[in-house]
């Protein structure tokens, strides 16, 4: 069995999830489930979340996808293209013996490994700000949903939002 890909990523409810390379709002209750979903996995990105994020975050390895051949940054794998992005996760993944390889985004690195997830987990966040990075277009019959979890806005989250996980129906 390899290990399932999982998409992690928050989404407005316009289809919004990014404007100008940073998210648009402020929510610390997914950020918690956010390093839930991700700690000890490897995680794979595109350059353009990577940089938003800044730094490799610590307690998980990190593989950013890029096509500049001079992209190097201590502490992160690199991969020139989705094979070996998965290659990398996997190993990863097999070495530190867990049972998901997340895929943490952008739009353009969503578009391209949603055809190959497992599972969803999208918190889906109740505002409609504007952006100009949005989820993609995702084929949801085939998708069911496992988990849906409404949440109104703690102390330190801008918005209310609601988890939802999905997983691929297989047969
Ligand atoms: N709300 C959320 O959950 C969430 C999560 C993550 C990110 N975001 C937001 O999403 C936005 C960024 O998304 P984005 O679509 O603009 O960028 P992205 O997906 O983060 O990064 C795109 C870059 O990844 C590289 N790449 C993509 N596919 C590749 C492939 N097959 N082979 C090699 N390299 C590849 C390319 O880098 P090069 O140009 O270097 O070649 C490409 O320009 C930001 O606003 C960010 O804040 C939101």
């Amino acid at each position: 069995m390899t290990v399932p890909i999982v998409i992690i990523a928050a989404v407005a409810d316009n289809g919004v999830i990014g404007d100008d390379d940073r998210l648009v709002w402020r929510l610390k209750t997914d950020l918690k489930r956010f390093r839930a979903l991700t700690m000890g996995r490897p995680m794979i990105m595109g350059r353009k979340t990577f940089l938003s994020i800044g730094k490799p975050l610590p307690g998980r390895e990190t593989i950013v996808l890029t096509r500049d051949p001079d992209f190097a940054v201590d502490g992160v794998h690199v991969s020139h293209g989705i094979e070996d992005a998965l290659a990398k996760g996997r190993a990863l993944a097999a070495a530190a013996g867990v049972d998901s390889l997340p895929v943490v985004g952008g739009a353009d690195v969503y578009r391209q490994f949603l055809p190959m997830a497992e599972r969803l987990h999208l918190t889906l966040v109740h505002a409609r700000p504007e952006g100009d990075a949005a989820f993609p277009e995702w084929p949801r019959a085939e998708f069911r949903e496992t988990v849906r979890e409404p949440h109104p806005a703690g102390p330190d989250d801008e918005h209310s939002f609601t988890f939802v996980d999905l997983e691929r129906v297989r047969g």
